[in-house]
């Protein structure tokens, strides 16, 4: 039904429906359960200031800090990250040695902060390259939030979509192999448990900074009806006033996952 159709009392409450839809108070039930992050511009936004790229991972890392606190003031319950990619690999010896330094550091740097955070650390992607000390550091992190409840942040470290995919794969051949499941009969879900992120929501709002428009091997499973939101803010520069820009976009969607719009029907 078209707006100037309503009466002034239609249209008045109506306005004040949608806004109130799009309302960014805390735990607002139309804000996302889910928001994941391909964090990208951080070699940009050092070039534009003739630093070197690790000053961008630097200043990335402080805004890792403010939208996971904004996140968690806003009652939004998970956050992914994209901090390594498997391809990230092919970069520089010394970029990627200095990444590496900057998750140990800044974990060790967090482990004092997180109970009165009530954040949960996870994190999504394989061992293989990561150091022992980084590894030991990530399973400490684990267990030491593990019954947290506010905010579950997925740090994906080392991760790529089509290996997670290939990882479950394998690991559910094994078990029919075992004769502990039957291929027949194996559902999505079923399979998602077999996924780094198992027991969680799909991401509902994918984000990604810097102006690139594409995936880059990220939760290829998860993000089937996920909605995304490109902005050419470069990492360093996405705050939370960022953050909030995108959600109300977000908020503005209608979602349908392949049905149709309730009310819609013939
Ligand atoms: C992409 O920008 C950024 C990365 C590959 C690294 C992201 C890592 C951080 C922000 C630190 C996070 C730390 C933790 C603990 C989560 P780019 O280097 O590809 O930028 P460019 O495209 O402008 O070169």
């Amino acid at each position: 039904m078209a707006l100037y159709s309503l009466s002034p009392k239609g249209l008045w409450h109506r306005l004040k429906t949608a806004s109130q839809a799009q309302s960014l108070e805390p735990g607002n039930p139309a804000l996302p359960k889910h928001v994941a992050l391909i964090m990208d511009g951080n070699g940009r936004w050092a070039r534009k200031r003739n630093l070197p790229r690790t000053s961008g991972h630097e200043a990335g890392l402080q805004k890792v800090r403010e939208i996971a606190e904004e996140c968690g003031r806003l009652g939004i319950p998970y956050l992914t990250l994209y901090a390594f990619s498997t391809e990230n690999w092919k970069r520089p010896k010394a970029e990627v040695s200095f990444l590496m330094n900057l998750f140990y550091d800044s974990l060790k740097d967090v482990t004092t902060t997180l109970d009165e955070q009530e954040v949960r650390i996870d994190f999504l992607g394989i061992p293989d390259g990561l150091s022992p000390k980084l590894l030991n550091l990530i399973k400490e992190v684990q267990a030491q939030t593990a019954a947290h409840s506010r905010l579950t942040l997925n740090l994906a470290i080392n991760y790529g979509g089509r290996n997670e995919i290939l990882h479950a794969a394998k690991e559910l051949m094994r078990a029919a192999a075992r004769q502990e499941m039957d291929p027949e009969v194996l559902t999505e879900k079923q399979f998602a448990a077999y996924l780094f992120t198992a027991g969680q929501p799909d991401p509902d709002l994918l984000i990604r900074t810097s102006g690139e428009q594409r995936i880059s091997n990220f939760l290829l499973w998860q993000t089937a009806y996920t909605e995304l939101y490109f902005t050419d803010t470069l990492w360093p520069d996405f705050g939370p006033a960022e953050l909030r820009a995108a959600l109300v976009a977000y908020m503005k969607r209608s979602r349908r996952f392949g049905g149709i719009k309730k009310g819609r029907g013939k």
